[in-house]
Order: structure tokens, then sequence, then C-alpha cells
């Protein structure tokens, strides 16, 4: 049973990934705002294994610090492999730092959309390798499983096999379970005699036949083993990645009239009965509770939202936002490190930064907060209740008493009391009938020019 067994899992990353031309390294490459090796590890986490090494290559060392840096919460370790050899080599490098599990599970970094749930496949069954297989009509680029009585006895690489094996539709999806007892000898047992002279991990299943070991197959998804190559497959892997949370926010009750023009992140949580109208983006690290209406082409990151609150339509809220139960935020409003409490409206047109806006206050449309001098950011401090007038400029740090009333047009700073109205409007001049005479002299001056 997998609950006595402990696993860790082998992440490969030592490859160039020279086809993605970027000067990121490849498994660093996001996909839904997550980086793609941290797909797999989490992948491989939640299919509970206790350790991670990830397989780099010796020039590596940014990508190395950079997963280390993000790594905090993760049990993980880094091995250098010298040499790109091949996968077979890449897992030996590996060995060392493996701990001293009862299976290995071995996964590549460039997998993002990997499952959890089809590793826990793999890692509960109960054969000393379990291989991961696919099928599909185009195969041409994949090792192909050899079976004989239904069992697979070997894996051949596309460029080794002859036209017969080459119409085998059942591919190797690259990941491989193995009880850790017999990994090191069956790795010891590779050779590169092959068409591109590499050790190959695959070909561990042809020794472990020959030693009668058990072998065993999970079938998944082509679409769960997808290797990202290059930035088409890149933005197949998004593509793919978005249905599936399209498809987890529906199933958790989330409405949605256009799914397909919805993009969110890895990590983005919603409430059932929230509703998300069509070409939202959502960003990494947004929580919306229950009920909560996003209407159109509104743009959300880092952003906390309590139950009831509406959203857009044409809304950018970004990092640090929160909104209080019943709070409004609405067209061209963009927000940010914005605390706006429950029942607090800003309807239109406004910038709302470094802010905290009391229970129920209304901000009138136009509304600027100017929380920055050039060298700092200010804060903006409205109290509950408090009515700002259109077009008013907020010039930070400034604090606005409860239920206090800022005239149309305003610019504040400084403090103002609880319950006072402040405005600075100019008072309003009118001079009669200046227009019809300035319209005659204008008329004149045109007369004079044309003759
Ligand atoms: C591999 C399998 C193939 C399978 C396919 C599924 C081998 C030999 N072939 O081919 O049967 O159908 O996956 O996608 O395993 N890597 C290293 N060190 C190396 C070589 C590779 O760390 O020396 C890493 C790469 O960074 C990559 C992974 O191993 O993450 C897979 O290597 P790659 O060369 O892309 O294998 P495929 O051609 O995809």
């Amino acid at each position: 049973m997998t609950e006595s067994l402990n696993f860790s899992a082998i992440i490969l990353a030592a490859g160039k990934g020279t086809r993605m031309k970027s000067d990121i390294p490849k498994v660093l490459h996001k996909v839904a705002g997550l980086e793609m090796i941290f797909h797999v590890i989490n992948a491989a986490q939640s299919a509970g294994v206790s350790h991670t090494t990830i397989v780099t290559s010796p020039i590596q060392v940014d990508l190395r610090d950079n997963i280390l840096a993000k790594a905090s919460d993760y049990n993980l370790t880094m091995a250098v492999q010298e040499q790109q050899l091949g996968t077979g080599d890449a897992v030996k490098a590996a060995l060392p730092l493996a701990g001293n599990p009862d299976k290995v599970l071995i996964l590549f970094g460039d997998t993002p959309l990997m499952r959890p749930d089809v590793l826990q496949q793999m890692v509960g069954d109960s054969s000393d390798i379990t291989l991961l297989g696919f099928m599909t009509d185009t195969p041409d680029g994949y090792g192909r499983i050899i079976c004989e009585d239904g069992k697979p006895i070997a894996i051949i690489e596309h460029k080794d096999a002859d036209e017969e094996t080459r119409h085998i539709k059942l591919c190797n999806g690259g990941a491989l379970a193995v009880n850790a007892t017999l990994l090191p000898d069956l790795l010891n047992g590779l050779e590169n005699n092959n068409a591109q002279s590499e050790y190959y991990l695959p070909d561990i299943v042809r020794l472990a036949h020959a030693q009668n070991i058990s072998i065993g197959l999970v079938v998944c998804q082509q679409e769960d083993t997808l290797g990202v190559d290059t930035k088409t497959g890149l933005a197949k892997a998004e593509a793919l990645m978005q249905n599936r949370l399209r498809q987890k926010h529906l199933d958790n009750g989330v409405s949605m009239t256009a799914p397909e023009t919805v993009y969110f992140s890895y990590d983005t949580q919603i409430g059932p009965d929230s509703s998300i109208e069509p070409h939202c983006i959502f960003g990494v690290d947004v929580k919306i509770a229950s009920e909560v209406t996003i209407k159109g082409f509104s743009h959300l990151e880092g952003v906390l939202a309590e139950t009831g609150v509406q959203i857009g339509p044409y809304a950018r809220l970004r990092q640090g936002t929160r909104l209080g139960a019943g709070a409004k935020i609405g067209n061209f409003v963009e927000t940010k490190k914005a605390q706006i409490m429950e029942d607090a409206k800003v309807n239109h047109l406004s910038y709302i930064g470094d802010a905290y806006i009391g229970e129920g206050a209304n901000i009138g449309a136009g509304t600027i907060t100017c929380n920055y001098d050039g060298y700092d950011k200010h804060l903006t401090e409205i109290g509950a209740g408090a009515f700002i007038g259109s077009n008013s400029s907020l010039i930070a740090p400034v604090k606005i008493g409860d239920g206090a009333y800022i005239g149309s047009s305003s610019s504040i700073s400084g403090e103002i009391e609880a319950e006072s109205l402040a405005l600075t409007r100019a008072p309003l001049k009118e001079i009669e009938g200046w227009s019809v005479k300035f319209r005659m002299k204008k008329t004149k001056t045109d007369e004079a020019k044309d003759k």
C-alpha cells in the first residue's frame, strides 16, 4: 500500500533548452503564472513524495539559485549532471542525493501538465517498475512501449525504431516509478550504443524484463506528459492548462458565460456563486469569496475580495487590493495596496493607491490619490461614511475623518476632521456677454488678415 512506502522524486532539468530561444532557463518559463518546474514539483508533492532532487547541468547556476530561492516550503536538493549524456545518466547523478526511499518517481522538469492523480496511480502500482504510457495517432519522436502478452517489456526510442515499431501507438510518457533498491544496478547496466549515443533511462525496462523484475503500466492522456521545448509548445501548454483551470472553477460552482475568454493563474481561488463575465484576467495571488461579480474586461492580481463584492467592467486591481464585503469597484478604476472596507464604493474612473477607505465611504468619479512624490509613497486614509466629491485630488499623506465631505474638484492634503466639509474650489466668476464680445473681436481680426 502507498501509505506505508516512502517516495522521493527525481526531476530532470539538465537539458540545454536551446529551442526556447531564450536567456531564461527552459523550466523557469511560466505556465498559468507558475514556473514549469514548480508545476512538476507540486504534482510530485501532491502525489505524496517526501523529498525531491532536481538534476541540473554545471552551468545552470541561475536555475539552481532561482529554484532554491522560491523553495523554502519544499524539501529539495540540487544535483549536478556533469555532462548531458542522456536521461539515464541524469538519474544516476541524482541518486546519491535522493535519500533512502522505497520508490523513486522520475519526472521531467518541462512537463507542467503532469497530474498528481496520475503520479499517485504510478506510485500506488505494486510493480517494481511502473511506466507511464499514452496512446496517440501521431507518435513520431516518442519512445514506443513494446508489450508481450499485454505486459511492457521494453521501450524503443523513435530514432532507434524500425518501421514496424514506429507503427506502435503506445508511447512512453517519460515518467517512471522505480523500486529504489533495484534502480542503481539497473542504471549501471545502461549502455549508449544507440542512435543518439546516450544512456537512455527507458532502457532500464529491457534490463528489468531480462531479470524478471515486475513491470507495470499506467496509461494517461497525451497532454499530461506534454514536454515543452519551444515557445509554441509553451503556448500549447498554457492553453491546455487554462482549459483545466476553467473546468476546475466551473466544477466549483463559479459561473462564466464565456469561460474560453477568461484566464486564470494556477493559484486563483474563487468561491461558489461568484460570476465572471467574459475577458477577465487573473494574475497570481487572487482570492475571491462567494457571490462576487466580476464584470467583463477586468484584470486582477494580488487581490482579496470578500462576499458580495462587485468589480468592473474594465477594472484594474493590483497587488495589495483588499475589498470588504459588498464593496463596489466600477469601470476604469485602478487600485493598488488599497484596503477598501465593507460597502465602500469607488464606482468610476479613479486611481486609489496606498489607501485605506472606510466602511460605506463613497469615492466620486475621477478621484485620484496622489500617492507618489517622485521619491516616496504616502498613505491616504478615508474614514467610514466619508463622501469624496468627483474629480478630487487627494494629495497624500492625507487623512479624512469619518463622515466628512470633500467638495468636488478639490485638492486635499493634511487632515480633515470627521463630519467636516472641506473644499478648495476657486470661487465662480461669471462675466455677462463676454463670449459675444470675444467672437466679434476674433471675426474682425480674421477679416483684416483676409484683405
Ligand atoms: C524522452 C524519452 C522518450 C519519451 C519522451 C516523452 C528518453 C531517452 N526518451 O524523450 O522515450 O517518449 O521523453 O516526452 O528518456 N535531460 C537531462 N540530462 C540529459 C538529457 C536529458 O537532465 O542528459 C532532461 C531534459 O532536460 C528533459 C528530460 O531529461 O527535461 C527529457 O529529455 P529529452 O531529451 O527531452 O527526452 P525526450 O526526447 O523528450
